[in-house]
């Protein structure tokens, strides 16, 4: 099962936290569960623990799980980031914001003394391939998506479950996801897309930020890096 594989990753990285860190907290369901476990690791080794959250749900699920919440104008250098990825390849280069939160996401790993990606090893491919999720200012929409296109891309504004239109990110912008194929060069185009003007970030997370990678599986744990 895929969340057993999820919770072996999340249990390890767990090992990592110690009394007194300022921890960055990411979003998605891998996270959902390191946060219930960093809660009850801070009940019964009775330490200290101060989370910088990601996104709003993951600050709102922190505070129900007993983790003194702060954010990044009292602390700007969390010591440790922990996050899961939608797709990641084998040089460590991540793809994420399928839960729309990859901008915070993306200030909250640069800011952190070291990144720790958890995901379960089926997110793990040779090459990264899916859709890069792309957050826009809405006032720019038309022209992102007409650079998009050019650059290469099929543009798709995503649409929101729960609520009738688009998805409005945490930053109240629009979040599209772009097809681009397989991703020869993921660097690179990290750059060309957030050179457009009206881009705010998007959710390719070169490898150079990565500083370890702890995959879950049913059994146990890979750590990779
Ligand atoms: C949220 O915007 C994403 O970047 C998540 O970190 C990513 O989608 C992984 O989510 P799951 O742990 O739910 O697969």
């Amino acid at each position: 099962m895929v969340y057993n594989s999820k919770l072996n990753a999340a249990r390890k990285a767990i090992e990592y936290i110690e009394d007194g860190l300022v921890v960055g907290i990411g979003s998605g369901t891998t996270v959902e569960i390191f946060i219930k476990e960093l809660g009850k690791k801070i009940v019964n080794e009775n330490i200290e623990i101060t989370g910088v959250a990601s996104s709003l749900k993951s600050h709102m699920l922190a505070v129900e799980s007993g983790i003194a919440v702060s954010d990044l104008i009292q602390f700007p250098e969390p010591d440790i980031y922990v996050d899961g990825a939608d797709q990641i390849d084998l040089q460590f280069n991540c793809i994420k914001g399928g839960g729309a939160a990859l901008t915070r996401e993306k200030i909250v790993a640069h800011a952190s003394k070291k990144f720790v990606v958890i995901v379960d090893s089926s997110k793990i491919v040779e090459k990264l391939h899916m859709p890069v999720p792309v957050e826009i200012i809405p006032f720019a929409y038309g022209y992102v998506e007409k650079k998009i296109r050019q650059c290469g891309g099929r543009i798709t504004l995503r649409e929101g479950g729960g609520k009738f239109g688009p998805v409005v990110s945490d930053n109240g912008n629009l979040i599209a996801d772009c097809d681009f194929g397989v991703l020869n060069e993921p660097e690179e185009l990290e750059k060309t897309i957030n050179f457009i003007p009206g881009v705010l970030e998007n959710g390719i997370f070169s490898k150079e930020i990565v500083d370890s990678v702890i995959a879950g599986e049913e059994g146990g744990v890979k750590v990779l890096k």
